[in-house]
């Protein structure tokens, strides 16, 4: 059994009974399987190796701000990818797990000095930077630690892409990138500078694109730009497309791969740089599922409420971008439908996973399950009201691993630190 299917009225994940690992970890657990995150990658580079000549084939960098555990990461490394990073803490999780600096890019409109001098002793394949101050500061940390940085440029296409606004990174109001007006004059700055070597150009449009042909109009940028600045004589040698493949949260139709692929090979391969692709969510949404009990069915004269044990600090994404997520029952899977809203313990209504959804009726004590929960879940998790961060299981042919335990209460107060002043005030009253 590979992925997840129900198995005796029971969901499991890659063979793994749900309800085990409820019972063996404790809830809320996120629960990721191998194998779906095996199926996606090779799904994505097939696509690319259909479309693409043998000599041409992308590195498939995978955004781990989509999920950052290092089972995960390391598992992705096995497959042959290489990483986009966002943070020094992100570049930390990737060198700890074997990436070479050669496989991984660093993103990011506010790399501080800190982080940019981690990447430079790393010798990362190249930033992508976002702004002539960010360009300016990289060339004077590259000074300062004595090794020259590869810089490709951000471009900003004004293409909105994202499913959602706050998702959508294109646009000429979003913070992200440079107008492709700016990029002769970025190319020209940086080739007379000492320590940045102009190689490339980046884009990353948004997340959750659905529509193929915004990559298409995307994409569209590079020919025009790529001459432009190869006749001003500069070197592009590599672009960087992003990422931004959709995943199946309710009944999206997905992305046509094939169509990407395809656009890649008319309008990017002739172009005749190396390839770096971005993809984050893709990769790992569909692998994943956050474990919950339910701790009671509340009902009011109106509403009915399935209150779990899981809350928008482990799963911020319905109540920050108001996502949809699949939510069913761990088992008694086909007991007759009942019409709740589905909430958390947290003190906002805002913590809230759905509203006057049909699913199969639960109890308290029931073990429920919210899905395509791998990507921005747990990397996006926080400790609001003083809640552990949840465990997290990956799973492969039959067993489980717990790849990161529940936090602990030490875990999340033993660094708070009383100040000298007020232990004095209260040692006085
Ligand atoms: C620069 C960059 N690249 C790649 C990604 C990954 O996007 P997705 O998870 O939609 O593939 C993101 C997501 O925010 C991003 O900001």
């Amino acid at each position: 059994m590979s992925g997840f299917e129900e198995k005796d009225g029971v969901l499991h994940a890659d063979g793994v009974s749900l309800a085990a690992i409820a019972k063996d970890v404790g809830t809320p657990t996120y629960v990721y399987s191998s194998s779906v995150i095996e199926e996606q990658f090779n799904r994505l580079k097939d696509a690319m190796q259909k479309a693409l000549p043998k000599d041409r084939q992308p590195m498939l960098c995978f955004a781990c701000k989509a999920n950052s555990n290092l089972a995960v990461l390391s598992l992705l490394q096995s497959l042959g990818s290489g990483l986009e990073t966002v943070s020094e803490g992100e570049l930390i999780r990737g060198l700890k797990v074997g990436f070479m600096g050669s496989q991984i890019v660093a993103t990011g409109v506010g790399k501080q000095r800190r982080e940019i001098a981690a990447c430079l002793k790393a010798d990362i394949a190249q930033f992508n930077v976002e702004s002539l101050p960010e360009l300016e500061q990289i060339n004077s940390v590259a000074q300062e630690v004595g090794i020259k940085a590869r810089v490709a440029f951000r471009l900003n296409p004004n293409v909105s892409g994202g499913g959602h606004h706050k998702i959508s990174t294109g646009r000429t109001q979003d913070k992200f990138g440079m107008g492709v007006e700016m990029m002769e004059q970025a190319y020209a700055m940086a080739a007379a500078m000492s320590h940045v070597a102009p190689v490339g150009l980046s884009m990353h449009i948004g997340s959750q694109v659905y529509d193929v042909a915004k990559f298409r109009d995307a994409f569209a940028a590079f020919p025009e730009i790529v001459k432009k600045l190869r006749g001003n004589g500069h070197t592009v040698s590599r672009l960087d497309i992003g990422g931004g493949f959709p995943i199946v949260y309710n009944e999206e139709r997905l992305l046509d791969l094939d169509a990407y692929a395809q656009w890649v090979n008319e309008i990017i391969v002739p172009l005749g740089t190396e390839i770096i692709m971005e993809p984050g969510r893709y990769l790992v949404g569909n692998a994943g599922v956050l474990l919950s009990e339910v701790l009671y069915v509340k009902e009011t004269p109106d509403r009915k409420f399935l209150i779990l044990d899981a809350a928008m600090n482990d799963l911020l994404r319905p109540a920050l971008y108001d996502a949809y997520h699949g939510i069913e029952p761990v088992a008694s899977r086909n007991a007759a439908w009942a019409k709740y809203d589905v909430v958390g313990p947290v003190c906002e209504t805002g913590d809230t996973f759905t509203t006057d959804r049909e699913m199969p009726a639960m109890k308290a004590g029931d073990f429920a399950v919210i899905k395509s929960a791998g990507a921005y879940g747990t990397s996006m998790a926080s400790n609001y009201n003083t809640r552990p961060l949840a465990a997290e299981v990956m799973t492969r042919n039959g067993q489980y691993a717990v790849i990161r335990p529940r936090q602990t209460y030490e875990d999340v107060i033993g660094r708070d630190v009383m100040p000298d002043w007020s232990v004095k005030a209260k040692a006085a009253s």
